[in-house]
């Protein structure tokens, strides 16, 4: 067991939904083992200014169910610098913060890692990013609602396609991880899927439409994930005009509606779940690590095993994409 009686929390880089669901977890599972608890605003922004405020469990009544955070969050240029750490760390010192719970992605942790090669703070993180690319968890905070939010869109979108015999190409977020197109493309049954997992031929997905075509299929929904090779969604709608003009083709950008939005049942649940596990693993001096869900299990694993390599995409559920919708 720890000694640790004052923690800090922060959410940083990306917002993703169910951001609150977590911060309620701390804030109540710290309170509940008599922790003083320091909310952060901006992430590491706001630690390296002192943006620190005292955080009762009535400042998180009623904020299970927003999107957003209400801790903010931003990616701080200057935490990347050791002048930018050691301010961070000295305010740490000056508020007697003891303990930290970090919630964010990818960046999040890389961040964490170079700090605490210089500096020695217990912490516990919790994978909070739409993008689901991280190590040490099947899911991460935000990502079930962001592909609901793209779902739903792409609904939408195949209605109107259907009225006017159009292709669509819509181009969703991921950053570097092809999991919302891949998730939001299967449960939308879309025509093909292009991901920057995998390099594509330009002219293989042109011929897959040649293929619908001379079927006669009608409408056809392309996803594809933002950092893809082929360019993204408006490259990728100007080689179909070009190789078929006499298609009706439209490029639509989901962008941020993705990160917004009230989290769903599963994202509640999976925050409040790793919100609970990590200040549990702070107070039994579990550190360093993060917390995720493997086959419903809480699982621990080092922050420096996180930021290695990512999680895998499984290429296999692109076969059987083209499988289904053919
Ligand atoms: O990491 C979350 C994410 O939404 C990515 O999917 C996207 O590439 C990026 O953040 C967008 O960042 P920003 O909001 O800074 O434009």
């Amino acid at each position: 067991m720890s000694t640790i009686k004052n923690i800090g929390i922060l959410t940083s880089g990306g917002d993703s939904p169910g951001m609150n669901a977590a911060i309620r977890a701390v804030v109540r599972t710290g309170v509940y083992h008599g922790l003083e608890i320091f909310g952060i605003r901006r992430g590491y922004q706001g630690m390296i200014e002192g943006d620190i405020f005292r955080m009762q469990t009535t400042d998180v009544s009623n904020i299970i169910q927003r999107g957003g955070t209400i801790l903010k969050t931003a990616r701080s240029k200057e935490f990347m610098t050791d002048a930018g750490l050691a301010k961070a760390y000295d305010q740490l010192k000056k508020h007697n913060i003891e303990g930290l719970v970090l919630i964010g992605g990818d960046g999040t942790f890389r961040g964490a890692a170079h700090f605490f090669e210089q500096y020695t703070i217990p912490a516990v993180g919790i994978p909070g990013t739409i993008d689901k690319d991280l190590k040490g968890t099947d899911f991460t905070i935000g990502f079930d609602t962001a592909v609901n939010t793209a779902v739903e869109a792409i609904d939408k979108i195949r209605d109107t396609a259907e009225a006017h015999d159009r292709l669509f190409v819509v181009e969703v977020m991921g950053r570097d991880a092809g999991y919302i197109a891949l998730y939001s493309g299967i449960a939308c049954g879309a025509e093909d899927i292009l991901i920057p997992e995998q390099t594509q031929d330009i002219n293989d997905v042109l011929d897959r439409i040649d293929y619908d075509e001379r079927r006669k299929k009608t409408v056809h929904i392309l996803v594809v994930s933002e950092h893809e090779k082929l360019g993204g969604a408006k490259e990728v709608s100007d080689r179909i005009i070009a190789r078929f003009p006499q298609l009706d083709v439209r490029a639509c950008v989901l962008g941020h509606i993705q990160r917004g939005g009230a989290p769903s049942q599963a994202d509640r649940v999976l925050a409040s779940r790793l919100g609970y596990a990590a200040v549990n693993a702070l107070v039994a001096g579990n550190t360093q690590v993060m917390a995720g869900v493997v086959n419903d299990q809480v699982v621990f694993t080092p922050f420096s095993e996180i930021v290695k390599d990512g999680n895998c995409v499984n290429i296999d559920m692109l076969e059987m994409i083209r499988v289904l919708s053919s």
